[in-house]
């Protein structure tokens, strides 16, 4: 039997489905007793034949180029995830980048503004083969292994280490494609059976609204008129979610929520625009919250700011043709 869940999982639980208690019990205790892992590999090179790993079957939603693993495969410890052939990540971030899909700009300028270790700007890039792909991490000590797993996956484009701040005041208006994926309060580290003390409590959660409403605030004045904002976190709490969203729309008022029909299935139930989730008792991975905008603004792109990237860039990636 699994023990009454802490007051605060509880609480959050009742949050989301006050009228549902078989659906809080189900949360509480997929965080309590985790479900098996769901890794899954991002291919960024051809898929070998025969595959090297047993594969399971592919969700509707889930593209081409990736492959759900069961969950005793340890795909980081072959040689091929050495030689770059693949990115490894929870199904649960396959989900939230699966917005990505939905971008019909050819080509674009993608900035990712919270990057390290760079699952998102793998999905950006295999999504939308960008012209050219910022990708940013402002922790200092996070970007040695942001810049070697875009190495590894032979991903081009250009590292920063920057402030949104910084980032809005030299990019502002130069994106097609600006992404978010937050820091957040990390509550879905309990479904990957991980300890993360303190991330139900409500002090936690409103440092990270006011983190992420900065950075939201930032990346939105990035964007291109007529360009996109992705946001995603891979937290649970509906005030780091659909409420920070709901808060972003009052404030730019130009946002207009995408509707993403291979998502549709996981509209989230408290949300009354078109926002994404997956829970961790759906055995779908760990969970995620994931939503695009376009973005409706008048007037004309900026040109991209040369000399500043130049002097700022951490390194250069380069797309180099895979040896035979
Ligand atoms: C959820 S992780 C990003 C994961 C990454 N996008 C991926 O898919 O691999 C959030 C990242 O935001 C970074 N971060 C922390 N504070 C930030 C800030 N104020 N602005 C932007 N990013 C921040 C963290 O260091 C962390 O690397």
């Amino acid at each position: 039997m699994v023990a009454a869940p802490p007051r605060f999982l509880a609480k959050l639980a009742a949050q989301l489905w006050p009228d549902d208690p078989q659906a809080q019990d189900a949360f509480a205790t997929a965080l309590q007793t985790p479900l098996p892992s769901a890794p899954a590999i991002v291919w960024c090179r051809d898929r070998p034949e025969p595959s090297p790993f047993p594969v399971l079957p592919p969700y509707p939603w889930q593209p081409a180029w990736v492959d759900r693993l069961p969950p005793q495969v340890q795909p980081g410890r072959h040689d091929y995830h050495a030689q770059g052939y693949y990115y490894c990540m929870d199904v649960s971030s396959v989900f939230a980048g699966a917005v990505l899909g939905a971008i019909p700009i050819p080509e674009p300028v993608v900035v990712d503004v919270c990057a390290a270790p760079g699952g998102k700007a793998v999905l950006a890039w295999r999504y939308l083969q960008p012209r050219l792909l910022l990708a940013n991490e402002p922790i200092g000590k996070r970007l040695g292994m942001l810049v070697g797993n875009l190495r590894r996956c032979r991903v081009a484009g250009v590292v920063l280490c920057q402030d949104s701040q910084q980032l809005a005041t030299h990019l502002a208006h130069t994106a097609d494609v600006v992404v978010v994926d937050a820091p957040c309060s990390g509550q879905s580290l309990l479904a990957k059976g991980e300890k993360n003390p303190g991330c139900f409590h409500p002090l936690t959660i409103r440092k990270n609204v006011n983190r992420q409403r900065r950075i939201l605030a930032n990346a939105v004045r990035l964007v291109k008129p007529g360009g996109y904002l992705a946001y995603m976190t891979c937290t649970y709490s509906p005030q780091e979610n659909e409420e920070n969203c709901r808060w972003l729309m009052t404030q730019y008022p130009g946002l207009q929520p995408v509707v993403v029909p291979d998502l549709a299935f996981a509209q989230s139930h408290v949300a009354e625009f078109p926002c994404y989730r997956c829970w961790p008792q759906a055995g779908m991975g760990a969970g995620a919250f994931t939503c695009l905008w376009h973005v409706r603004r008048q007037g004309a792109g900026a040109n991209l700011p040369w000399s500043w990237l130049a002097q700022v860039a951490v390194a250069r990636l380069e797309a180099k043709p895979w040896e035979p």
